[in-house]
């Protein structure tokens, strides 16, 4: 099937090298005035994405559901929640978003559904045995009378894996209790994913964002066999060579390789990209030429703030992907972590979770350190090669928000743990648009989370004439990443040396250079792009970076 981006003969697929804007839809934008964002509203903001100078959108999950985890809960994966919209709504979003030279991404959670969704209803009907429990993980409990769990499997949100039904069977959810997992084994949900995929294609999106994706299969031979080492970390995969229950299974690539087919069958493929928390050095499994075509490089977002850190992190990421012939992506922020503007202000080694605890007090968060390095960091990101993700709000330097009144915590995970966990709802906080407009232009009515007192400084409506603010740094980075790749600098980094503190490579004509040390660095001969401060032209302080034109 062609569309108005069909790839022409040995075109390079567009996502190599794409700036892709991650929208948290129900903080993005509201268009009724229920205080939750919607998909017009997204389309609203199409001009505001347009100017960013973006090429593709990934859309968090908007389809039908209880919103027990944001959305990660899916009751039907083949249509819109009416909190978000119709159908109508996103083909109109889409059509919109591609005559703006858009891409569209939809967000696919094959790991598990909502316990509403109609088969895992008809599967509690049915009872134990019976063929509908058999497309999730239903087992007998342990102990005299069933009543212990399956297993010693924790779920990633806190307490154990499994929940007891009324009839005394258990089922397996690595999430919450309101998201069981799916038994990938089955033919039935391998073809009913496939139909999904299809859904989406046909209706012409162009990529998709595949959730958990490497905890798909599991193993369940009898008896199931206990995890080893801690497994509360978010992210935490096995190490290598271990042979983990559910995580980074090898027949999980079984999968992959036939999504590989049908995304090929349309015009252009369809781009997939993983979301797996593995080791870096399986990473690369997930990306083969049969399989998906990215996957989210968390090693680079959970990187130190120091220079090598961050080289070793790149020389590897690019490493792994150049064994596959595939490239690599980086990200520094997204729904499921402290926003990087806050965690580049906490001391190294700072446990993210314990400080969320705090309320965001221990230690306070040095904000001007934040806000420079979170600038700096932009320019490293978008010189890199591959894909680079972005995630709403850090165009606007938004920094976490880590003292939400524990009334309006939505997140599982606060739930789950008995509150000794705040969870994720700090960078979830709606899209501050316009300081002057009641709920900040995100709704006319009561945002979902509340804005913090002082957010009205962020909003985009106060950036959008300042040359010194993060809004147009980030457009002014965008654009100029567009020039340099125009000139096809390939997919090779050579580092450079400038002293121990400074992370300098080339690519192609552009130098980028990021002082880590506390010394100024003279710049080198060569035309200044773009600096991470304004007013940059001969010396790089503490924490700024640059890019240069060079001979
Ligand atoms: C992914 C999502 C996260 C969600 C989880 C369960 O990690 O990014 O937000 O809670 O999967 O679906
Ligand atoms: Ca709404």
């Amino acid at each position: 099937m062609q569309n108005l981006f069909s790839t022409r003969p040995n075109e390079a697929p567009w996502w190599r090298d794409a700036l892709i804007y991650q929208v948290y839809v129900r903080s993005f934008a509201d268009s009724n005035g229920d205080g939750i964002g919607d998909l017009p509203g997204v389309r609203a903001k199409l001009d505001y994405l347009s100017g960013l100078g973006i090429d593709a959108l990934w859309l968090t999950p908007f389809f039908p559901s209880p919103q027990a985890d944001g959305g990660y809960d899916v009751s039907d994966y083949r249509d819109v929640d009416p909190m978000y919209g119709t159908l109508a709504d996103f083909r109109q979003l889409l059509d919109a978003a591609h005559e703006r030279n858009i891409r569209m991404i939809v967000d696919i959670v094959p790991n598990h559904c909502s316990d509403q969704h109609p088969d895992f209803q008809a599967a509690l009907a049915a009872g134990p045995g019976s063929p509908e429990r058999e497309k999730f993980i239903f087992r007998n409990g342990g102990g005299e009378n069933g009543e212990l769990p399956p297993s010693d499997w924790q779920s990633k949100f806190g307490g154990p894996a499994w929940e007891r039904v009324p009839d005394g069977q258990w089922y397996m959810h690595i999430f919450s209790r309101e998201q069981p997992d799916f038994n990938w084994h089955h033919p039935e949900v391998r073809a009913d994913f496939e139909r999904t995929l299809r859904f989406w294609s046909d209706l012409g999106v162009d990529g998709f964002r595949i959730d958990v994706a490497h905890g798909l299969m599991k193993d369940l031979d009898l008896p199931l066999r206990n995890t080893f080492g801690a497994d509360s970390a978010p992210l935490l995969s096995p190490p290598d060579g271990q042979d983990h229950p559910f995580w980074d299974r090898d027949e999980v690539h079984g999968v992959y390789r036939q999504w590989r087919k049908i995304l090929d069958e349309y015009d252009p493929p369809r781009l997939a990209v993983a979301e797996a928390g593995v080791s870096l050095e399986r990473l690369p499994m997930y990306v083969r030429r049969d399989e998906l075509d990215q996957a989210f490089n968390f090693f680079y977002l959970r990187c130190p703030w120091d220079r090598d850190a961050f080289r070793t992190v790149i020389d590897a990421a690019l490493a792994g992907v150049a064994k596959v012939d595939a490239a690599t992506s980086w990200v520094l922020s997204n729904h499921d972590v402290v926003r990087h503007r806050t965690r580049y202000g906490l001391p190294a080694g700072t446990d993210l979770l314990r400080w969320l605890a705090t309320g965001g007090t221990h230690p306070v968060p040095d904000d001007a350190a934040g806000r420079r390095r979170a600038r700096a960091s932009l320019l490293l990101t978008l010189s890199l090669p591959g894909a680079a993700y972005l995630y709403q709000g850090e165009e606007l330097g938004l920094p976490e928000v880590p003292d939400l009144p524990a009334a309006s915590l939505r997140d599982p995970i606060f739930e789950r743990t008995g509150g000794t966990e705040k969870g994720r709802d700090g960078c979830r906080v709606p899209i501050p648009w316009d300081a002057a407009a009641p709920g900040l232009g995100f709704t006319d009515g009561v945002p979902w989370l509340p804005h913090p007192r002082d957010w009205s400084k962020y909003a985009a409506s106060e950036q959008e004439h300042d040359a010194g603010s993060f809004l147009t740094l980030y457009r002014q980075a965008a654009a100029a990443r567009r020039r340099m790749l125009a000139s096809s600098p390939g997919p090779h980094i050579s580092w450079q040396d400038f002293g121990e503190n400074v992370l300098a490579f080339r690519r192609g004509r552009l130098l980028c250079l990021l002082n880590f040390g506390p010394d100024e660095l003279p710049l080198p001969a060569g035309e200044v792009l773009l600096a991470s401060e304004p007013g940059i032209s001969s010396v790089l302080g503490t924490d700024e970076s640059a890019w240069l034109l060079v001979p």
